[in-house]
């Protein structure tokens, strides 16, 4: 093993802004590991037509396979938009294996954000609930109450490890579009079944209704807030009150305008890069078996890194 040479990399498009590069070969050099980590775009044609799922799953497969042809992500690979729900399908297709307990969040969304590859079998992960709650350890949420602003894939991630993993009793979901957030409740609904837990979600259709002042836990999982979008609103702002965790999952601006009035409101903020800090740190263990403890920090510094050169 000490000469292993690790390939790695990640599958998407477009992946100009993906800053798992920079944290994974940081992680390689801490770890004293010989490797790569490349940018390995996939570009499907026929993206975003549901009708073409099969067409999709072709464009998935040829593009992996052309990859590893030039000798890239034979030990493992991250996938990103727009692959994550595909990626799941097809490594089952390919006699592949969804790893994690069940009621994982990848068992729960059929969705996957890491394969890794042993002797050429196929494992699906998906690090992104792990990579959510890594910040949270030390807090207590056993039977607190949640909002969550979001109805997308994040917001389900976040959803399901608040009640699988934290203990949080009831979960408030408002999004943009309401009945995207009735899916999500109907979806967290059955997981949360399977597994036993009786945890309540609920749709709140207009802001006004979201119990904001008692929750003792807000989560931005929109994108609202990122560079060049709509800020969360101001009737979600106003009515932070202090102590309560205001977690923003956008990284890019660090400081959104939540996470600089919940600040300013005495609140406990997490950031949107510790999320993407550690779910990049548990996919860097699934592959080389080095503990989140040894390479959260480094990929947490090279975060820092880039964030100071792009101030
Ligand atoms: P992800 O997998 O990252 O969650 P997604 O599935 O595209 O991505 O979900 C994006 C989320 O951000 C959704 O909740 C979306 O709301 P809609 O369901 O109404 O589309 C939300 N979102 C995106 N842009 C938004 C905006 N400008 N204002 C409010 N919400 C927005």
């Amino acid at each position: 093993m000490a000469d292993k040479f690790w390939k790695l990399g990640i599958i998407g498009w477009p992946l100009g802004y993906s800053l798992s590069p920079k944290m994974h070969m940081a992680a390689l050099k801490a770890a004293g590991l010989e490797g790569q980590y490349e940018e390995c775009p996939i570009k499907s044609n026929s993206l975003g037509e549901s009708v073409h799922e099969l067409a999709q799953l072709d464009d998935l497969q040829r593009g992996i396979e052309d990859w590893q042809r030039k000798g890239k992500l034979l030990d493992g690979f991250n996938v990103t938009m727009p692959f994550k729900s595909k990626a799941y399908v097809w490594i089952q297709k390919n006699g592949g294996e969804i790893k994690g307990a069940l009621g994982s969040v990848a068992h729960a969304m059929h969705v996957i954000n890491t394969v890794k590859i042993d002797q050429g079998k196929l494992f699906g992960y998906n690090t992104d609930g792990e990579g959510f709650i890594h910040p949270l350890r030390g807090v207590d949420l056993r039977d607190a109450s949640a909002v969550i602003l979001g109805a997308g894939g994040a917001a389900r991630s976040v959803g399901i490890s608040l009640g699988l993993s934290a203990g949080v009793k009831k979960i408030f979901f408002w999004n943009r579009t309401s009945e995207n957030a009735a899916r999500t409740v109907n979806a967290l609904h059955s997981a949360f079944q399977f597994n036993d837990c009786n945890v309540v979600s609920e749709v709140r259709e207009v802001l006004e209704a979201l119990p904001v002042e008692e929750c003792k836990i807000l989560v931005n999982a929109t994108s609202m807030g990122q560079q060049g979008k709509n800020e969360v609103p101001q009737e979600v702002l106003e009515r932070l009150r202090p102590n309560q965790i205001v977690y923003d999952i956008v990284y890019e601006p660090r400081e959104t305008a939540l996470i600089k009035v919940a600040k300013e409101r005495a609140c406990r903020v997490i950031t949107g890069d510790e999320m993407l800090a550690a779910q990049g740190a548990v996919a860097f263990k699934i592959w080389t078996g080095v503990p989140v403890e040894k390479t959260l920090p480094v990929m947490k510094k090279a975060l820092e890194e880039h964030f100071a050169d792009h101030a």
